[in-house]
């Protein structure tokens, strides 16, 4: 069969990668890809104009499956135009990717359903966000209402810093329309965890659990990004920790869904965050696997990842299991210079060929273009070095090994990514 995975990054050339390995699976169009996905024979590269014109695509080149890697498209409606075209897609509607696409949708759910998360309030006025800080004991997180490409979270040092945030996504000037409205919440100490699982509507079958590092530089330092490498599995989601994740956040997110009619089909993705006592407690959801989580976690996955989407768009999840090599895998993200301001683009990328013969390791591309026979750097994650070994040390050892043989002008990356692992389990 053919199937179709739509986006460009990271999360996109791994989703391509595990679905071609089914023995069941002819080829993977990525819709738009990149070099990577161009370069694997396994995988063919079509363009992505627009929606209507992937619909008549998935129907001239019989498309069996669809799979959705980004939130953009989804919260457009892709879902919903394809099924309303006959076609088997992957994801959720735009009804229900709110539960990412307006974090005040998001909050207000989690309320009416009891899932824990942080003390909130939702403002368009700024004098109103003004007083709800000025209220507040400890510090507190200023948020873009809408999507904002990982650009509309303040996570304020002080009040002043987020006085200031209020100002700046209202006015427009921070995160342009999506800052029209503003969530503000306190601030959670412990430690951040991504839980992903797949949902039918109704049945959900979780994934290997994983962490990723949102700060640029080493030791969580320097801006927030969208994630500079990740593993799985995560130390801190023990076997207690993930029963809790599962019964006071997965289970009653997606029976309320489809309690309020709009049920959940796709991945899904709750950022949480796990204090000493192991409570979780929600930071986000994101209708959609993690960039780069999804790289680490599916080289760590045994099962035929067709059939589970299969079973995942027939309603039939509880009829299986995923199946999960037990080691341990970690993905190193390489970054283009500039990256997370403005990205420089162009820098020719050697050493790609001599990274990928290492053993255990699968160089991932994310913002990665041909030139003839050249690969260039063309967006702000350039490649994820993702290695598996024994123990997270030995896959960090593998993948930065991989890494020494890579090299493109500018190229950014952390030394210490899986640092916490390290520091749980030595
Ligand atoms: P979000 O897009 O809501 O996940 O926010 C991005 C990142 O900001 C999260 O992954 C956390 O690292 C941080 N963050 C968000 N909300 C909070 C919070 N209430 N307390 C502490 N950190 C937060
Ligand atoms: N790595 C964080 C995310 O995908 O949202």
């Amino acid at each position: 069969m053919k199937v179709l995975v739509v986006g460009s990054g990271g999360r996109e050339h791994a989703l391509a990668w595990k679905l071609a390995k089914s023995p069941r699976v002819a080829k993977v169009y990525v819709a738009p890809g990149n070099a990577g996905t161009a370069l694997d024979p396994a995988l063919a590269n079509v363009a992505f104009e627009s929606v209507p014109a992937l619909v008549e695509f998935a129907h001239r080149e019989s498309i069996r499956l669809t799979v959705v890697g980004p939130e953009g498209p989804l919260a457009e409606g892709i879902v919903d135009a394809f099924r309303a075209a006959g076609l088997a897609i992957f994801g959720p509607t735009q009804a229900a990717a709110r539960l990412e696409s307006s974090k005040q949708f998001a909050k207000a759910f989690m309320q009416r359903h009891g899932i824990p998360t942080a003390p909130w309030g939702s403002f368009d006025d700024a004098h109103e966000a003004h007083r709800w800080i000025d209220a507040r004991t400890g510090p507190v997180v200023v948020k873009a209402d809408g999507l904002a490409a990982g650009k509309g979270v303040v996570v304020a040092a002080d009040a002043a810093e987020a006085h200031a945030a209020v100002d700046a996504m209202l006015s427009g000037s921070a995160a342009g329309s999506a800052g029209a409205r503003v969530v503000v919440e306190d601030r959670l100490d412990g430690e951040e965890a991504s839980f992903i699982v797949m949902a039918d509507g109704v049945h959900v079958l979780p994934l290997a659990s994983s962490q990723d590092h949102k700060r640029l530089g080493d030791a969580d330092l320097g801006p927030n990004t969208g994630g500079m490498g990740a593993y799985s599995p995560a130390p801190v989601v023990t076997p207690a920790v993930h029963a809790r994740i599962m019964r006071e956040v997965i289970q009653p997110a997606v029976a309320g869904m489809a309690a309020e009619r709009m049920p959940y089909t796709g991945f899904l993705y709750a950022g949480v965050m796990i204090d000493a006592a192991g409570n979780p407690r929600v930071l986000e959801f994101n209708c959609r696997l993690g960039d780069p989580e999804t790289q680490p976690i599916v080289v760590r996955l045994a099962s035929d990842l067709v059939t589970l989407v299969e079973h995942a768009t027939a309603g039939t999840l509880d009829a299986i299991e995923a199946e999960w090599d037990r080691r341990a895998a970690l993905t190193v993200v390489l970054a283009a210079a500039g990256y997370p301001g403005a990205p420089r683009k162009g820098d020719v990328i050697s050493g790609l060929d001599a990274a990928a013969a290492h053993p255990d390791v699968v160089v991932f591309h994310a913002g990665t273009v041909q030139d003839g026979a050249l690969v260039r750097t063309s967006g702000g994650r350039v490649l994820g070095v993702t290695a598996i070994g024994d123990s997270i040390r030995q896959a960090q050892r593998a993948a930065y090994a991989a890494v020494a043989s890579i090299h493109f002008d500018g190229m950014q990356y952390r030394s210490d990514i899986g640092h916490r692992a390290l520091a749980r389990r030595g």
